[in-house]
């Protein structure tokens, strides 16, 4: 059934674990993360970002509709969120579309700027009862923004400035800047737990963290147990799904039919969250 990203997140913190949330691009990601989370009978979030948005003809509703219903038709709870939204028309959009949360990113701008956006955001998420997170503390790697020096000032998140964020923005959960980066195809990110420890103990909401495709099984753990509530994985569903079309294209060069080649991408997928979903535990 169609479950809320707050429920699942504040469930997932009671009992000091995660939900996993995964961005979806196709048909075949939302179908592939969802049977993935059936097969260990534990719910999960589907996140559409605003570049999926953007690959998708600038249109959210196609993509969307598909999640909803499969969301509704599953048999463990699933949540939809709306990942990475600048754009202010598509966050007024959210509500309509069948989404429980929205994810606003205005951490690339200077802090007074990214809190008055971010403010204006809540009050309006709240007021359709959406349930809302923000980034402070720019985690790089984003499509379209040059990268990010890992130990660039604006590269971690700050405790204190953290709290007044959160005290003055009003948000539901904050995405934190401790190491990881987007759209890391190896596990060889660093996480600083420290930091993470300092965050967990300063901020009274739960923490995200972004760019998990590049963080290894035991640092993620170690993540969780320092006070990671939900685990956004995207990158490595991707590598999954094309590394498996890549594999089957070059075993069948004679392949035209998009569903042989697209199930094994599927199938790939189906195993790459199972992974993930499993660590994370229920
Ligand atoms: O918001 C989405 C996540 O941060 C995904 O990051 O593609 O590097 O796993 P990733
Ligand atoms: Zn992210």
């Amino acid at each position: 059934p169609l479950a809320t990203t707050g429920e699942l997140v504040t469930r997932a913190a009671t009992a000091r674990s995660a939900v996993a949330a995964f961005n979806v691009i196709t048909l075949e990601h939302v179908e592939a993360v969802i049977a993935g989370a059936e097969s260990l009978d534990t719910p999960v979030v589907l996140q559409v970002s605003e570049n999926a948005v953007k690959f998708r003809q600038g249109r959210l509703h196609p993509l969307a509709r598909a999640a909803v219903t499969a969301a509704e038709r599953a048999a463990v709870p699933v949540a939809l969120h709306l990942d990475h939204v600048q754009s202010d028309d598509l966050l007024r959009q959210a509500a309509d579309a069948g989404f429980g949360s929205v994810m606003y990113d205005a951490a690339h701008l200077p802090y007074a700027e990214n809190l008055a956006a971010t403010r204006a955001a809540a009050d309006w998420a709240h007021s359709q009862g959406l349930w809302i997170e923000a980034e402070l503390g720019e985690v790089g790697g984003k499509q379209g923004r040059p990268p990010l020096d890992a130990h660039a000032p604006g590269a971690r998140t700050d405790p204190a400035e953290a709290r007044a964020f959160v005290t003055d923005s009003g948000v539901d959960a904050l995405a934190v800047a401790i190491g990881s980066a987007h759209a890391m195809t190896e596990r060889t990110a660093t996480l600083d737990h420290d930091l993470l420890k300092r965050l967990a103990t300063t901020l009274d909401v739960p923490l995200v963290l972004h760019g998990s495709s590049g963080v290894r099984d035991e640092e993620l753990t170690a993540a969780v147990a320092g006070g990671i509530a939900k685990v956004n994985v995207g990158t490595a569903l991707n590598v999954a799904m094309t590394g498996a079309i890549r594999e089957y294209l070059a075993a069948h060069p004679e392949a035209v039919d998009p569903r042989t080649y697209l199930s094994a991408g599927r199938d790939a997928m189906v195993e790459a969250a199972r992974r993930i979903i499993r660590l994370l535990g229920r």
